[in-house]
């Protein structure tokens, strides 16, 4: 398949730079935003999940009903909905958006997060409880047979879904992400995507090489292991410098609004529990710049709370950085700015057609028409 892009969907104008405490989601702001991405041909947006956020259910189905080409990806998390209702939901979903949905699991980092919507149970048993859900996905996605389930978190007899997918049992992606042995093991047995966080290229192949071997465990071929996901905050401009000046306003901006508490988490917060977010903070230590153009200080002055390494540079120094982790693998790139409505436009303008360029030419010398399975160094 050729290379993907993928964006994150905003609910209003709030920005991690200029928060609007308690806005609303905002209908005009969204379909804005939604049908710039159909317009620039980005192909997925993700809509996260938090404990006290919107619904990415409802989001998900005003953006199809707005938009003609972006998929939905539905950041779900096991604990807050029963599978069967999960999968006719998604079902219904992805019907409805005409094939446009992907489901993104997320086993959940944090202890304290997962307890606010009542969920007691620890981190390996959350990755086990999301093989099951997976599977009970699965199986209700393949026929409208009755079946009974008899597993460790779920039991349920004479379930059927008559909700089937149009475009058959597998019309809709299922993506894992996280960076522990469990996500690796869980993600590379069962999800058709992975995703990962960014970072520099040495660790970043390792993570690859990690899912893969899970994959090829549980006996999936080559042409049948995860594709690879991963996630960028580029800052950038016409040229270095002005990308770098940016780069140095957006981290002062950052650590003032988190001195003033209205960062992501306050200063005083504990160290975060997912293995994520603390190989970041770990990376971060070696130095701010690592490969060409990837940058930490973001890392650090927010804490690693989601995706938070940034790409720094001039357009065409981020497509080149960019391009580097197609070469190691990736089959889809996500990359959403601090500034984020006008930072999408410029990545549409000057950086997607530049590296899905590039991708193209990349395949071509493979002599392939895709990335997967083509990946070197
Ligand atoms: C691409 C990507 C998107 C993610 N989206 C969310 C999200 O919307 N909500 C959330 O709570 N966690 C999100 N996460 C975090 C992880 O899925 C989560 O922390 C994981 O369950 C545990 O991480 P660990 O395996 O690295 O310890 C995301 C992670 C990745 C890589």
């Amino acid at each position: 398949m050729p290379l993907e892009f993928i964006s994150m969907t905003f609910p209003n104008a709030s920005t991690e730079l200029e928060p609007i405490p308690g806005a609303p989601a905002d209908p005009d702001f969204i379909t804005r935003y939604a049908r710039s991405l159909d317009d620039y041909d980005v192909n997925y947006t993700l809509i996260p999940y938090h404990s006290g956020g919107f619904d990415p259910f409802t989001i998900g189905s005003y953006i199809l009903a707005v938009t003609k080409k972006v998929s939905v990806v539905i950041a779900l998390r096991p604990n807050t909905m029963y599978p069967t209702v999960a999968a006719k939901q998604l079902a219904t979903l992805n019907n409805l958006g005409r094939g446009r949905v992907v489901v993104h699991f997320i086993a959940g980092g944090s202890d304290a997060e997962q307890l606010r919507e009542g969920d007691t149970l620890g981190k390996d048993e959350r990755y086990a409880r999301l093989e099951e859900y997976i599977k009970i996905l699965r199986r209700a996605w393949a026929s409208p047979e009755p079946f009974d389930w008899d597993g460790k978190y779920y039991q349920f007899k004479d379930f059927s879904n008559s909700v089937q997918l149009i475009g058959g049992p597998k019309a809709i992606q299922v993506s894992v992400g996280g960076s522990s042995p469990e996500a690796y093991r869980v993600g590379g047995s069962l999800a058709d995507i992975f995703g990962l966080w960014g970072e520099p290229l040495k660790e970043t192949k390792e993570q690859i090489d990690k899912i893969y071997a899970e994959a090829a465990k549980a006996g999936r071929p080559e042409g049948d292991r995860p594709r690879i996901w991963v996630t960028f905050r580029p800052i950038t401009a016409e040229t270095d410098d002005l990308a770098w000046a940016k780069a140095h306003r957006t981290l002062e901006v950052l650590k003032g609004n988190r001195a003033n508490g209205q960062g992501k988490a306050p200063a005083t917060a504990p160290e975060p529990q997912n293995v994520g977010s603390q190989r970041l903070l770990e990376i971060a230590k070696r130095g701010d710049v690592q490969d060409k153009a990837l940058w930490y200080p973001t890392v650090s002055a927010t804490g690693a709370r989601g995706a938070s390494t940034a790409l720094v540079g001039s357009w065409d120094t981020v497509s080149d950085a960019l391009l580097d982790y197609v070469k190691l693998g990736a089959d889809l790139i996500s990359i959403r700015g601090y500034d984020n409505f006008s930072d999408s436009i410029d990545y549409g303008r000057y950086i997607l057609p530049q590296v899905r360029a590039g991708a193209k030419a990349l395949a071509e010398s493979n002599g392939t028409n895709g990335t997967n399975g083509t990946h070197e160094a």
